[in-house]
């Protein structure tokens, strides 16, 4: 099954209650919230305060990508605004495996991520101990960037690492998807497709979500790109 997990950095943030709620009515599987530090990456964008309200506008599952220096300062806090997955990057300074062991232990689900330029071998020693590995496909930092083709092999390696290890962690993919490679990424193995501007940046996102999710479904099916 995929899901399919609508990024609000592409939403219109003065009118956040109703385009998460346009997404969730229009079949998004989860809400994924972006947030950035100005140190991780080179933006700011939203703290607790914005998914605590972003909670009280959906009942979906809501996804928080942390691309912070210093994650143990905050989990606690995105945890109680109503996070279900809480995100790090295996890139920051501070100690992963007890961050992750710490959402865990708020009662939430823990995902480690890797940027485009850094090898799954990272994530490796972090797999058994997650709900979800996130692949990046761009840099983090913005929103509409281009798709780095480059990352297939990885979502493939992660995919076959988690057969062999018999693992179940989900594998979710973050930027530039959109319609036109939905089916690329599903058949490499994810099971959760990030897009922001793949679905804000069109007309109907009830069409767009409906459409990502067909491909995404036979491409996965098939096993084929
Ligand atoms: C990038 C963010 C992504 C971003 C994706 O730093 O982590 O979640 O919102 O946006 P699109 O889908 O437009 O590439
Ligand atoms: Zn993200």
């Amino acid at each position: 099954m995929i899901r399919i997990a609508a990024s609000i950095l592409s939403a219109d943030f003065a009118r956040l209650g109703e385009e998460v709620e346009a997404v969730t009515q229009a079949g998004a599987d989860w809400i994924h919230l972006d947030v950035m530090d100005g140190h991780f990456v080179p933006n700011l964008t939203i703290g607790p305060d914005v998914v605590r309200a972003v909670r009280r506008h959906t009942s979906l599952p809501l996804d928080t990508h942390l691309m912070i220096e210093h994650p143990e300062r905050f989990v606690q806090a995105f945890a109680e605004a109503g996070s279900d997955y809480i995100s790090v990057h295996v890139e920051i300074a501070s100690n992963v495996a007890s961050v992750l062991d710490r959402i865990r232990d708020l009662g939430k689900e823990p995902a480690v991520v890797v940027n485009p330029d850094t090898p799954l071998e990272r994530a490796l020693p972090f797999l058994d101990r997650v709900a979800m590995l996130l692949i990046m496909s761009v840099h983090p930092g913005f929103a509409a960037q281009a798709f780095i083709e480059s990352v297939l092999l990885k979502i493939r390696q992660a995919a076959e690492y988690r057969a062999q290890r018999g693992l179940s962690f989900l594998i979710e993919v973050d930027g530039g998807i959109k319609v036109h490679n939905a089916a690329q990424v599903a058949a490499a193995g994810a099971d959760v497709l990030v897009s922001g501007s793949g679905i804000f940046a069109t007309g109907n996102y009830s069409a767009t979500i409906a459409e990502m999710r067909r491909r995404a479904e036979v491409a996965r099916k098939k096993g084929i790109e």
